[in-house]
């Protein structure tokens, strides 16, 4: 059935998040909305325990950190842990004074050209992304971050200060690459895919500007309040009993990875780069393989090769016509659809055993198309909930995706039986 006609809405959306205090520290697209995640947690209270098993950049959490709710989240990427763990932190006002003045010893560097070279990621084609002079720029002042951080005397506030730096510095480089962020994932900017010659004296000035920038309004989220720090913990979503206990959880609000080949790796990478959390290619690739709907690198190359465990049934009405469907023009992309819901069943059985008897799980899924075959992403899901013995199954289309007609968002909402 079509859903209800629905204006693209971009308060529902990582857009409306930009004027918000700390949720605009980094971009990614699909981070879903403050709003929304406001919206859901009406019915928990401050003595709910909140879940998010698909962290990304921490907007769940977030939210129940500032309302003193309490919340926990996992995702399988460390950099956005660390991220959560950054945004969710409690800040003192000793703190940011020392991380306003351990930023100008930064943008000294940034600016002293003299220095002798610094450190620069292993980025493949790294000169798309930035000229020589702004890269050079860049390292010095990643050089100085690593260098304040590590000396003996500690910055004020332990990790504090450290992680504000490179958040700081993740904005930084951002704004000075030459990428546009106009399209769902980032691309380089159209007419500028080599990087131009830049005046150094230039080039290292703008890094500095970007850089300032960037601390003052940091700092100046940073110290908005937190009554309830949350908790992020390394975890793969098909198997949540690993870190987490059993009948936990009152409320799940979430945003899985859709199916629609995006990767987070590759949106990711030049922070986890430049931040040592990936160091080549291979590493790339076999992160995003563990990610469901994963497919940079090898992840492609491993889903053609990829055949389900058992029965490799998915419970839902019409699914082994859907896959034939999408296999008749792509064989690759039919295994992909296969691998993502046949993942995405480990997660739900897996989700049933941490929701406390009575709590309540809202995801937030959009559906997607592989040539005229549409799969109705949140349908799926509702099967998936209702095999898994979860009542009370809702969908409610929340908005329209893409100018591309039938991509819609949905809330796919179910609870576990007393
Ligand atoms: C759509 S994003 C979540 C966006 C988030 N709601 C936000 O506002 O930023 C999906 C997340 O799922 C994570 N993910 C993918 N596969 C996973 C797995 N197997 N286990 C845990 N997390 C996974 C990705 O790393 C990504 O951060």
């Amino acid at each position: 059935m079509e859903p209800p006609a629905l204006r693209r809405s971009d308060h529902l959306t990582f857009k409306g998040n930009l004027r918000e205090t700390r949720h605009g520290w980094l971009r990614l697209t699909p981070a879903y909305s403050v709003h929304l995640v406001g919206e859901l947690l009406a019915e928990a209270s401050r003595e709910s325990q909140v879940l998010d098993p698909f962290c990304g950049t921490g907007t769940t959490a977030l939210v129940c950190a500032e309302r003193g709710i309490r919340a926990e989240t996992t995702d399988i990427n460390p950099f956005l842990l660390w991220l959560c763990e950054a945004k969710g932190r409690s800040y003192r006002e000793t703190e940011l004074t020392a991380l306003r003045s351990t930023a100008r010893t930064v943008v000294s560097a940034i600016r002293d050209r003299s220095a002798t070279a610094a450190w620069t990621p292993p980025i493949h084609r790294i000169e798309r992304w930035w000229d020589d002079a702004t890269l050079a720029a860049l390292g010095r002042g990643l050089a100085t971050i690593r260098a304040l951080s590590a000396a003996a005397e500690p910055i004020e506030g332990g990790r504090a200060v450290p992680d504000l730096l490179l958040v700081a510095f993740c904005r930084t480089l951002i704004e000075r690459a030459q990428v546009s962020f106009g399209h769902q994932s980032m691309s380089f900017a159209r007419g500028r895919g080599a990087a131009p010659v830049v005046e150094p004296v230039a080039a290292a000035e703008a890094v500095a500007v970007a850089w300032d920038g960037a601390v003052e309004s940091v700092a100046r989220s940073a110290s908005t309040p937190i009554s309830t720090p949350p908790q992020a913990v390394l975890c793969d979503a098909r198997n949540l009993r690993e870190q987490l206990p059993a009948d936990r959880y009152d409320v799940v609000i979430t945003s899985p990875p859709y199916p629609n080949r995006m990767s987070y790796i590759r949106e990711l990478r030049p922070y986890m780069y430049w931040l040592g959390y990936l160091c080549d290619g291979r590493s790339a690739g076999e992160l995003d393989w563990q990610a469901i709907g994963g497919t940079w690198g090898c992840a492609t190359s491993n889903v053609g090769k990829w055949s389900p465990e058992g029965s490799g049934a998915i419970p839902h009405a019409g699914f082994d016509e859907l896959v034939a469907r999408i296999a008749e023009r792509s064989p690759l992309l039919s295994r992909y659809v296969h691998k993502y819901f046949h993942d995405m069943v480990r997660h739900v059985a897996s989700l049933r055993a941490v929701l406390k008897p009575g709590g309540v799980a809202h995801y937030i899924v959009g559906n997607s198309k592989f040539y005229d075959v549409l799969v109705p992403v949140e349908r799926v899901f509702a099967s998936l909930f209702e095999a898994e013995g979860l009542e009370h199954v809702e969908v409610r289309a929340i908005r329209k995706r893409t100018s591309k007609r039938e991509l819609y968002e949905y809330v796919v909402s179910a609870r576990k039986p007393f």
